[in-house]
């Protein structure tokens, strides 16, 4: 090693050591800004320093605790195989299989008996308090056209509920379907949110000022991933202003990482947690805590497992679950060309061959969480061509940026998919009207916008109390029923409804 970075990594190690996080964060010696320097100048990117002499002992403080950790030849690394990627041969030869059907069932047509079984074993780790949630949390809603987070938007339900009011209500319930069938005097399915770096605070203040929803705040825990800098085209770390780079969050991938240095894996350890289900925030209808998911994981016997759906037709663009060379992997939509995207089931007519689109639900085992450490350090990233909004290091002017002017790179949650042993990773069809509605785009887009996320939600809240014997009336936009969650997980738990007239849109918030 060289003495600047024996240096360097001295300076993380003491800065690392003596920081604490409700304290405030110590200005670094001349000689430690220095030290700092003079690493990013030998990586070439010495650029982030542009401005130093100009910035107040205050701004120093900053710019040097965001970049610290970040070691500017790994970076280097990083951009180089984002900008000169090897030749895609082994892409190119990729044999694309749908997953063998082994690993494989569907809700769909799935005995009844076994998905009360599936239920019934995933219910019963709840009650021993033995399930986990972990939301993502931490993607910007730049699509949807909002800045607050994902979850704090109210897809115009009667109720006003924001995404996390939902989703913490359905653990709510969860918990107390749990309580009473197995007799427990308090089940909890404790729920680690995913934040990053834009998202944080405004969901601490989210879930503050809501009171958690209700939740006991000791059992919600709000972590925050990593970021990574931001790129340009020529491989060069962008600056955001004179004393701050730009950042962004690293993928959802970061969540592996995040539960490590959040502490979260350890606190689920304490908990003695053995099953964790982790989903994405821009989906409605997430079935959270699934028992029947975990029940499904459990009998299967594997360490990840995944939720999917039907793709709705060749040209929507999900991710895919399939076999890629021989491993279960997750090949997204701009992966793949127009013929293997159109290929039809040569077992079933009409049927489209790849149409497992991946929902973002995934298991794990928490022995397999356990494992982390071992692998985390060979997720690839990914390569996002973004306009990014930064100064030039050469004359400190704003540059707003029409068309992609830098990369920002990310990991993606599904590439550990193929380490997993096929005999360890299952799949689980689901319905989509039940289970899956993305909010991704803003209002009047007509396909994953709020209007769609609100309307799937009372049409399930429809066919729940339809079910349930009751008579909806319905005329033109007049349709639906939102059902609260704290009425009901899944559909049940509705025969007071059986022969009452509903005039649609209703909301059923109290039984009565
Ligand atoms: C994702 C899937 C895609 C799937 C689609 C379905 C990935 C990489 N891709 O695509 O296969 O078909 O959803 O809707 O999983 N997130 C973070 N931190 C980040 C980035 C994202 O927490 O740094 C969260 C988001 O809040 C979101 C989820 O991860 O809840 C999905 O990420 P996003 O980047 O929006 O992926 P999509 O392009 O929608």
């Amino acid at each position: 090693m060289s003495a600047i970075a024996t240096a360097f990594s001295n300076l993380v190690r003491s800065f690392v050591n003596q920081d604490s996080p409700e304290q405030p964060k110590r200005a670094p010696k001349d000689e430690e800004f220095q030290t700092l320097r003079e690493m990013y100048q030998n990586a070439g990117q010495g650029h982030v320093f542009a401005f130093a002499d100009e910035l107040s002992t205050d701004e120093k403080t900053q710019l040097f605790h965001q970049i610290l950790s970040t070691e500017p030849s790994w970076i280097n690394k990083l951009a180089d195989e984002s900008i000169n990627p090897k030749p895609k041969t082994e892409q190119a030869a990729a044999v694309l299989e749908p997953l063998p059907e082994s690993v494989t069932a569907s809700i769909i047509d799935s005995d009844p008996a076994d998905l009360k079984s599936w239920f019934d074993i995933g219910l019963k780790e709840v009650s021993l308090n033995r399930v986990a949630v972990v939301l993502m949390a931490g993607g910007q809603g730049t699509r949807l056209g909002s800045s607050a987070p994902k979850g704090c938007y109210d897809i115009g339900l009667l109720s006003e509920k924001s995404l996390f009011q939902l989703q913490a209500e359905r653990i709510r319930k969860l918990q107390e379907l749990a309580q009473k069938v197995h007799g427990v005097e308090e089940a909890i399915i404790p729920w680690y949110v995913m934040t990053s770096g834009p998202t944080d605070a405004p969901t601490k203040e989210f879930f503050a000022k809501n009171k958690y929803f209700g939740l006991s705040q000791s059992n919600v825990h709000v972590i925050e991933q990593g970021t990574l800098p931001c790129i340009s085209n020529e491989g060069k770390i962008m600056l955001e202003s004179k004393h701050k780079v730009a950042m962004a969050p690293d993928g959802n991938g970061g969540i592996y990482k995040a539960l490590i240095t959040s502490g979260a894996r350890e606190n689920m350890r304490t908990r003695g947690i053995q099953h964790i289900h982790v989903f994405g925030v821009d989906n409605c209808l997430v079935k959270v805590a699934d028992p029947i998911f975990i029940g499904f994981s459990i009998s299967k016997g594997v360490d990840v497992a995944t939720k999917v759906v039907r793709k709705r037709d060749a040209a929507e663009s999900v991710g895919l679950v399939m076999l890629k060379n021989g491993k279960p992997d997750v090949v997204e939509y701009s992966e793949i060309d127009q013929e293997t995207r159109e290929a039809i089931d040569p077992k079933q007519a009409g049927v489209l061959k790849f149409r497992a689109a991946n929902i973002v639900n995934h298991y794990y085992s928490f022995g397999f969480l356990d494992t982390i450490p071992q692998w985390m350090a060979n997720l690839p990233h990914h390569v996002a061509r973004k306009k990014i909004p930064c100064i030039n290091p050469e004359n400190g002017e704003a540059v707003k940026p029409t068309t992609p002017n830098g990369i920002k790179l990310e990991q993606f949650i599904f590439d550990v998919f193929p380490m997993i042993p096929l005999e360890k990773f299952a799949c689980l069809e689901v319905r989509r009207e039940e289970e899956f509605s993305a909010l991704k785009n803003a209002r009047g887009t007509g396909e994953d916008d709020p209007d769609t996320s609100r309307a799937d939600i009372i049409k399930q809240g429809q066919r729940w109390v339809e079910n349930a014997g009751a008579v909806v009336i319905t005329d033109g936009e007049a349709f639906g029923v939102e059902v609260s969650p704290l009425i009901s997980y899944t559909g049940e738990n509705l025969e007071f409804l059986s022969g009452r007239e509903i005039k649609a849109p209703a909301i059923l918030e109290r039984e009565e």
